[in-house]
């Protein structure tokens, strides 16, 4: 009954940990894409290549249903996979729908026409490939009717986390938010658009000042996958093993996935 959980690197961790707590009975693989991390300055074709073939990875786990805990691969890959690749016995599903799904205040399966919602100004957070696709800003026209949307192309910071390199994430989330505040003094959301940024939210929070409501996906794709479980249970895989796999190296990607997480993560190669 195993499903999949695929990302760039070590930012799906942020969903994995949200939806291994949701889920303790489900066996999660993880796939990190941690040789060719960051996907955010790749271009589309790249990033779809490399997603495809961590997908595949993570269906001869037994997983017959994967996650794209990735924004940028959401974003560039996504559609493409779903319209053209994936077999009708499998699913691969992103995470931007259910955050835009929360933040329009609507319930999954609602198709009903856009309207207005309470929020009326968003400041995006991404990776430069999320930022230039609109995927964001397409998702939301489908929901939401005049809400402005600032985005800010956070180039740098998932190298610096995928190096390890805390303080350096910290001072560019710093400077992104600052950037973004120049052009959009007073946004009322803020959107973590890149499953790695969670593990600074408390920068981006402080930068941005408590009265700025910031959204992070982890805790809101468990929910939903919990939902389509619920909904669809033969997406749950034949995979029985729980494993970490990575394109990187095992050793460091260990090492740096229990320093965020704060308990033992012990990575396989791929
Ligand atoms: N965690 C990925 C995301 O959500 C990071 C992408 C990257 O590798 O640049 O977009």
């Amino acid at each position: 009954m195993a499903v999949g959980i695929f990302d760039s690197g070590l930012g799906g961790l942020t969903v994995y940990d949200a939806v291994a707590r949701a889920m303790p009975e489900v066996p999660f693989v993880y796939y990190g894409d941690n040789a060719h991390a960051p996907y955010g300055v790749r271009e589309a074709d790249d990033i779809f290549a490399l997603t495809c073939k961590g997908v595949e990875r993570l269906w001869q786990e037994g997983c017959d249903l994967v996650i794209l805990a990735c924004n940028t691969a959401s974003a560039a890959a996504l559609r493409r996979m779903q319209e053209t690749w994936v077999p009708p016995d499998k699913r691969v599903l992103g995470v931007f729908v259910p955050l835009i799904e929360a933040l329009t205040e609507r319930k999954w399966g609602d198709n009903s026409p856009p309207r207005e919602v309470a929020v009326k100004h968003v400041a995006l957070f991404a990776t430069p490939a999320t930022v230039a696709s609109r995927a964001f800003q397409r998702e939301l026209a489908f929901r939401a009717i005049g809400v402005d949307v600032e985005a800010q192309p956070c180039g740098g910071v998932v190298d610096a986390i995928e190096a390890g390199d805390e303080i350096l994430a910290e001072a560019l989330v710093r400077s992104h938010v600052e950037a973004l505040l120049r052009r959009m003094p007073h946004p009322q959301a803020a959107v973590l658009g890149c499953t790695h940024y969670p593990l600074l939210e408390s920068t981006f929070q402080e930068a941005l000042g408590r009265d700025v409501v910031v959204y992070s996906q982890a805790d809101l794709v468990a929910e939903s996958l919990k939902d389509y479980l619920r909904r669809r249970p033969e997406f749950l895989g034949p995979g029985k093993v729980a494993r970490f796999l990575t394109t990187g190296d095992p050793q460091r990607v260990s090492d740096k996935a229990t320093r965020f997480l704060r308990r033992k993560i012990p990575f396989e190669a791929a």
